[in-house]
């Protein structure tokens, strides 16, 4: 079974992915690590922005691995470890512009195939209902207001020991959602039959519920 869960950056789809793993045995993926992994070998080999074909075969070189047996996912870059550094201030700076190169969607979302592939699997992205796995069997697109957004990533990154403002939180993740709507591949974008849910003035609880409930809906 594939649930799709797709949103902008903040708005909840990672901690929501996690509960519904812990409470109902799904796996869980979560794709933007794919990108950021991808993001942080492009910085350790210093290739610029605009080298796309470089950036293309480091796609299709790399081995990104998602251990989420755990409480907590592990994100193997090439074997290494890499589930810290990929929240870094340096590599969310450019994962959106690097995964907006077609070619690198391409690859990426093979990948993110094959690594579902037989399992019953929460999933979150932004082109999850849209691109990599249109047929899901349930999809949701959760959103929350930009400032919403920017408080709770500000608040993850101080319990990250990540040191930046609201301000320049706020401002990246305003530049991200730019980035990632007006894409040309792989917009984020609500699928046509995904279920919107805002999750601006509910508590984490109130969302899994809605969705543990969609699950159990569509089960029956
Ligand atoms: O969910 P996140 O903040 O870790 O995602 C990081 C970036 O990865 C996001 O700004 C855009 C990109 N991404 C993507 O293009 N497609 C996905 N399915 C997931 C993430």
């Amino acid at each position: 079974m594939i649930v799709a869960v797709d949103g902008p950056a903040g708005s909840g789809k990672g901690t929501i992915a996690k509960r519904i793993k812990k409470d109902l045995g799904f796996m869980n993926l979560d794709t933007g690590a794919v990108y950021r992994c991808l993001a942080l070998e492009i910085l350790r080999k210093k290739i610029p922005l605009e080298n796309e074909r470089e950036i293309i075969k480091i796609a299709d070189e790399i081995n990104i691995e998602i251990d989420s047996l755990g409480e907590k996912d592990v994100i193997l870059l090439n074997e290494e470890d890499v589930s810290k550094e990929i929240r870094n201030k340096e590599v969310t700076s450019i994962v959106s512009p690097a995964s907006s190169i077609p070619a690198v969607r391409e690859i990426m979302v093979e990948v993110q195939r094959k690594m579902a592939k037989g399992k019953d699997v929460i999933i979150e992205g932004r082109d999850i209902g849209t691109v990599v796995f249109p047929n899901a069997d349930i999809k949701i697109y959760l959103d929350a207001s930009e400032e919403i957004r920017a408080k709770r990533r500000y608040e993850e990154n101080i319990q990250n020991n990540i040191i930046t403002t609201y301000e320049e939180v706020l401002e990246n993740v305003k530049l991200r959602d730019y980035n990632d709507i007006h894409r040309k591949v792989g917009a984020l974008k609500k699928a046509d039959d995904a279920i919107l849910i805002d999750s601006t003035n509910l508590t984490i609880d109130e969302v899994v519920n809605k969705i543990k409930k969609i699950i159990k809906d569509y089960k029956n």
